[in-house]
């Protein structure tokens, strides 16, 4: 990517940092919001994400609008000092549209239409619903685009989360629709999809519907189709509301909340270029092992949807959720420290889901700001803390992450082919992977981007190492910016079952892998997936887990490990070539952690990347922040039960002490330095 430019014109006038919450005015007595917007300003809350769900309570029935409710909180807010990022309620269409409009309601891949009562209960191709949320939203943006407290709009809430897909009639010959403008024609269509097999081709385009439960396995790339068609269609309802505001409220950015860490169906990368700051919710799940990397790996994510530039913690939870099996609550500290994680990875504000304690409904045992016993509460008396603290923080606004050496590929084509049904290995998961090699660095301290498939040899130049851990779909642009890339002196590390079917799921001509066989320099055989939990031994001492595969080298491809054990035993295991000024290396197994950490640790190094920041690693991160005018900033998150201290001169933001050389971390705790 090239340099990230900080570009304040994008932000508007949203206050930086940010810190608040969604805000649900409609869910209280208005003597409450009153209490609201002392407590708000009593923490230091700067923004609120306001009316989300509150379609119903704007248009209690079809056309009749009452926004009295919504002119006096805005007002309150605005007397108080709160801004306000607005939202389209669209999220939640209200019953009475429901009963109207029954057409509206998903429908499973069984055939079974949903019923109303939850949230996002419509399908994203219904004109109605698009009508009525058009209309809301134009209401909406004509009577608050220019209220001085308005600086933000919030376009409906996390995109496609419980209506990703659906399989009825309408979409259906949306889909059709979709595909003419795809495929141009049914020949075409044929070829691409191969449905010579099984006899599925295609003599009109009635024929063509998304893929419903039939009797056995369906065609992989109608199905990879459909997924990209969904994908497309949400993304349509978000632009046609996002265009209303814009025209209504110019500038004002306009964004939608993400979830990039745990949401498998949007095309992120597509995402990011329709919005105008790239804002992100976050959630721990509470049994993962991993989840403070994965933490740094989402946000890391984020950043890299945000081309480096600053973007926005729009939820997490101050402690539990109540959506996972058992939700156990964060412990004193946490809260702050996974906040100022985003914050250190480029987040320019952090906020939570949500402001008030919900006293009943589907997520009232899910904690918030201010939690059901009030103001004298742990939690409450944290977020107050971290308000401070946020604040102090106001300078870091607007500066960027320090680019790392090292970049990993997340992609969404290769993601979704890769788990399509009918793959030689349910194990050959995709998140899971990438997460995998971003970890191995992350716990030896080392930095890692996160860059898309799409990035061209320029954008990649600046990274000396680039990780393409599991990059199943492949094109032949991509292949070839890799290939330029390592010509240009990159380090380019290929994981197993790479390069080998196109986006339409065909498999590459010529022998295996595909389009990237040149490249890599070598020929794979036979793929050789293994049973569950089996595990093969290589001669350089690491464990290969899922995979393995007879390759064979080309002639000046070196071999630096072979397989000791398992059905490739003595075939090659890693191997590595010399492309111009730089190297590729091919991996035919995927690694146990321990065995991952040690080699990307030697593949760092070899690559030229500049040893981990004194004091990083094993549960300590030190990330930098700088701002265009020269400034910069050092975060030390300290996630251990041990005190660090971490080289550093500067002054501490947090504490207002003088760090003369070193900067100590107390376990658990936090430091922001600003460096001299
Ligand atoms: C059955 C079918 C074949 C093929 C194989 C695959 O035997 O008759 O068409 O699907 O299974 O194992
Ligand atoms: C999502 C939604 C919120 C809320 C939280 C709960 O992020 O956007 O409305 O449901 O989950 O964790």
């Amino acid at each position: 990517m090239s340099q990230p430019v900080p570009s304040d014109s994008l932000w508007g006038r949203v206050p930086r940092l940010a810190y608040g919450a969604d805000y649900s005015p409609e869910q209280w007595d208005p003597q409450v919001w009153r209490d609201d917007v002392r407590l708000m300003r009593a923490a230091g809350v700067t923004l609120v994400s306001l009316g989300i769900f509150a379609w119903s309570w704007l248009e209690p029935e079809q056309d009749r609008f009452d926004f009295d409710g919504l002119d006096e909180v805005i007002g309150l807010l605005h007397a108080g000092g709160v801004a306000v990022d607005l939202a389209t309620p669209t999220a939640a269409p209200p019953l009475w549209f429901a009963r109207a409009h029954p057409e509206s309601l998903p429908v499973t891949v069984d055939g079974q239409r949903l019923a109303p009562g939850s949230r996002q209960s419509f399908c994203a191709s219904s004109p109605a619903y698009r009508e009525r949320a058009a209309l809301i939203t134009a209401r909406l943006a004509e009577r608050y685009g220019d209220h001085p407290a308005v600086v933000m709009w919030h376009i409906g809430n996390e995109y496609g989360n419980a209506n990703a897909h659906c399989w009825c009639e309408t979409s259906a010959a949306a889909f059709r629709h979709w595909l003419r403008a795809r495929h141009g024609d049914l020949n075409t269509l044929n070829s691409r999809w191969g449905t010579a097999f099984w006899g599925q081709r295609y003599s009109d385009w009635a024929q063509v519907a998304p893929p419903r439960t039939s009797v056995g396995s369906l065609n992989p790339a109608l199905r990879l189709d459909f997924l990209r068609f969904c994908d497309a269609e949400q993304l349509a309802c978000y632009r046609a509301e996002r265009d209303i505001v814009r025209a209504h409220s110019p500038g004002r950015p306009v964004t939608t909340n993400f979830m990039t860490g745990n949401f498998a169906w949007a095309d992120y990368w597509a995402w990011a270029a329709e919005v105008d700051v790239v804002a992100n919710d976050h959630y721990l799940t509470a049994a993962d092992p991993h989840r403070t990397a994965e933490l740094a790996f989402t946000a890391d994510l984020t950043r890299g949807l945000a081309a480096g530039r600053p973007w926005l913690l729009m939820e997490h939870s101050t402690s539990a959720v109540q959506w996972q099996p058992r939700n156990t609550a964060k412990a004193p500290g946490e809260m702050r420290r996974n906040s100022l994680s985003h914050v250190a990875r480029g987040a320019d504000g952090a906020l939570f889901f949500q402001w008030r304690q919900s006293a009943s409904g589907a997520e009232m045992w899910h904690s918030a700001m201010v939690p059901h016993g009030g103001e004298d509460t742990r939690i409450h008396r944290e977020v107050q803390r971290l308000g401070a603290e946020i604040g102090a923080l106001a300078e870091v606004a607007g500066s960027v992450c320090e680019p790392a050496e090292a970049a990993v590929v997340w992609d969404y084509d290769a993601w979704w082919a890769l788990e399509l049904p009918d793959r030689p290995s349910i194990d050959m998961t995709y998140r899971d992977e990438i997460r995998a090699w971003h970890r191995a660095l992350w716990s030896a301290g080392g930095a890692c981007d996160v860059v898309p498939a799409t990035a061209t040899a320029d954008e990649l130049a600046r990274y000396k190492l680039l990780l393409a851990p599991s990059h199943y779909a492949a094109t032949r642009e991509t292949a070839a910016a890799w290939e330029a890339y390592a010509a240009s002196g990159g380090h380019l590390v290929v994981g197993p079952f790479s390069g080998v079917v196109d986006h339409d799921d065909r498999v590459h001509p010529g022998p295996y892998p595909g389009v990237l066989r040149e490249l890599l320099g070598l020929r794979v055989d036979e793929f050789l997936p293994l049973a569950a939990g089996e595990q093969v031994a290589l001669g350089d001492g690491s464990t290969g887990r899922v995979w393995a595969e007879r390759v064979l080298p080309d002639p000046g491809t070196r071999v630096e490990a072979r397989f000791a054990t398992g059905p490739a035993a003595g075939d090659p295991a890693v191997l590595r070539a010399d492309r111009g000024a730089g190297a590729v290396r091919y991996c035919a197994t995927r690694f146990t952690d321990d065995s991952l950490r040690r080699l990307l640790t030697d593949w760092r190094a070899a690559a030229g990347c500049a040893p981990p920041p004194p004091g990083a690693g094993d549960g300590v991160e030190t990330v930098r922040r700088r701002s265009p005018g020269g400034a910069s900033w050092l975060f030390v998150v300290n996630h251990t039960s041990a005190p660090v201290a971490v080289p550093c001169t500067g002054r501490e933001l947090l504490t207002g002490v003088r760090a003369d050389g070193v900067v100590t971390v107390a376990a658990g705790d936090v430091a922001v330095v600003r460096e001299s």
